[in-house]
């Protein structure tokens, strides 16, 4: 990992994702060692602070878990803080910040940009920071998501930063990515004969990828509602973890090569018709602990809110590993509970006198939370010879690893300090995780509801069956 010095410019530096995630984890990487001495992080924001009212407000002890005195010191030694608007800040405003900063630190050239914002402003931003990209020292661009709504609204933003800024210089952010056991799914597959082997329509009878959130807009409401589920998790999170758990292996485990394969599984998917996909919204609970407040009634939600809050839908992946077998992919707010994971089924054996199995193998991948790789199997139940009952071995990563694994944000803060774009989607995926999306769009009935703490619409139940079973 790269130790050099660099700058870090946050864009949207008073914004939660900045307290929350990024600063927190620079502390991590200071921490962890991972961050030149002389790093400056110049944070922008509309608002005019002073340096001491601006790192009262990042709130540092609150969320930056059991942090140690000396290295909080050097973490606000490197935060500046100066006020930048956007709706009137030019290019040469920028840059006169910049030098400033530069000229009080030994940070060097090498720029890191965070545009911490909506989607809207990415043109304009790419725009005032042009001067500062064609200067020496690396120059790393990273975008949050949402990277555009629809194919043509991200292709119209691609052509905007593309005058300024080369495909290598970009970083577009899926926090999924980032996550520990995420970016091992690629080590259980390629790392491991034992699992490679039998990974494929032969052996495997369907995947279940599922990202189940326990809460429900919060204070989301304006940006949620024009999105929905399925732009917010699955043209993302839940298309990545398909892509992950399908491609064919790499020629490495490097960036573009593993990127290679993610586009070819996105260029496979088999397009999608009506019956394979459902989508609802939360209504209230009708349980009689924790009422919450239907969709529609949430703070901002027009009360005849169309959009979906929740997503279910079955996807075919067209190459000859895995042709004919379902990935059931679903997500949705306001669950009965906070988990996400894959599941891979495989197919059942029966042979008479030695099991009759009620449930098959299965290899679970649990991203959060107690992240861990389980296998349930069968053994022999003692004491009656032809039963058989299935028990699961179970690796837990914390157990192993520690507390301490790396939260997504530091994954993907090292990333970009290291140059290493493995972790960030590639322009030609995009396109075609958004030219899915908008078929899938075009194919989706209307809402149906759920209430509020299930596992989500009862249509749903019936999509996520195969062969009449279900394995959620
Ligand atoms: C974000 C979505 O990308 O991911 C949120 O915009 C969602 O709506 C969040 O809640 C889930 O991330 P995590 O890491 O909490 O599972």
């Amino acid at each position: 990992m790269s130790l050099e010095s660099h700058m870090a410019i946050i864009f949207g530096a008073t914004g939660d994702l900045a307290k929350r995630k990024l600063i927190p984890s620079f502390y991590r990487l200071l921490e962890r060692q991972q961050m030149g001495k002389g790093t400056a992080i110049l944070c922008l924001g509309r608002k005019h602070y002073s340096k001491s009212h601006y790192l009262e407000r990042l709130e540092l002890n609150d969320f930056i878990d059991q942090p140690e005195e000396p290295l909080l010191r050097q973490l606000t030694e490197m935060i500046h803080y100066r006020s930048f608007d956007l709706k009137d800040g030019t290019a040469a405003e920028l840059e006169s910040i910049v030098r400033e900063v530069r000229s009080q630190t030994n940070c060097g050239d090498n720029t890191l940009f965070y545009l911490a914002l909506p989607t809207t402003v990415f043109g304009t931003v790419s725009a005032i920071i042009a001067p500062l990209i064609d200067e020496q020292g690396w120059k790393r661009v990273v975008f949050e998501k949402p990277f555009g709504s629809d194919l043509s609204s991200a292709r119209k933003l691609n052509r905007q930063i593309s005058t300024v800024l080369d495909e290598e210089q970009i970083y577009r952010v899926d926090h999924y990515l980032g996550k520990e056991l995420v970016q091992n799914i690629l080590f259980l597959r390629f790392a491991n004969e034992i699992f490679s082997c039998g990974w494929n329509r032969g052996a495997i009878d369907s995947v279940q990828i599922t990202v189940s959130e326990s809460l429900g807009v919060e204070e989301r409401a304006a940006y949620y509602d024009k999105s929905g589920a399925i732009r917010d998790m699955l043209q993302n999170h839940l298309l990545q973890l398909l892509c992950f758990t399908a491609m064919e292996p790499p020629v490495s485990g490097y960036g573009n090569a593993v990127r290679d394969e993610a586009v070819k599984v996105m260029t496979a998917l088999r397009a999608p018709t009506f019956d394979d996909v459902v989508t609802g919204q939360y209504i209230s609970s009708s349980a009689e602990s924790g009422q919450v407040r239907p969709y529609r009634s949430e703070e901002g939600v027009p009360q005849d809110s169309a959009t979906e809050t929740y997503v279910a839908v079955r996807v075919f992946v067209e190459t000859p590993r895995w042709y004919g077998t379902p990935f059931y992919l679903r997500t949705g707010k306001r669950l009965d509970r906070r988990y996400a994971e894959i599941k891979v089924i495989f197919k059942e054996q029966e042979i008479d006198g030695l099991a009759t199995l009620d449930t098959p193998n299965m290899i679970i991948i649990r991203i959060q939370p107690d992240e861990g790789i389980a296998i349930a199997f069968n053994v022999r139940k003692p004491g009656e010879s032809h039963t058989s009952e299935t028990v699961l071995m179970d690796f837990c990563h914390h157990c192993h690893f520690g507390p301490n694994t790396p939260e997504a944000y530091e994954a993907i803060l090292a990333s970009v300090i290291g140059g290493d774009p493995l972790l960030f989607t590639r322009w030609d995926w995009l396109q075609e995780s958004w030219s899915y999306i908008d078929r899938l769009k075009a194919v989706a009935s209307p809402v149906v509801f759920y209430e509020a703490g299930t596992r989500g619409p009862r249509e749903a139940d019936l999509l996520l069956q195969h062969d009449g079973r279900s394995w959620l």
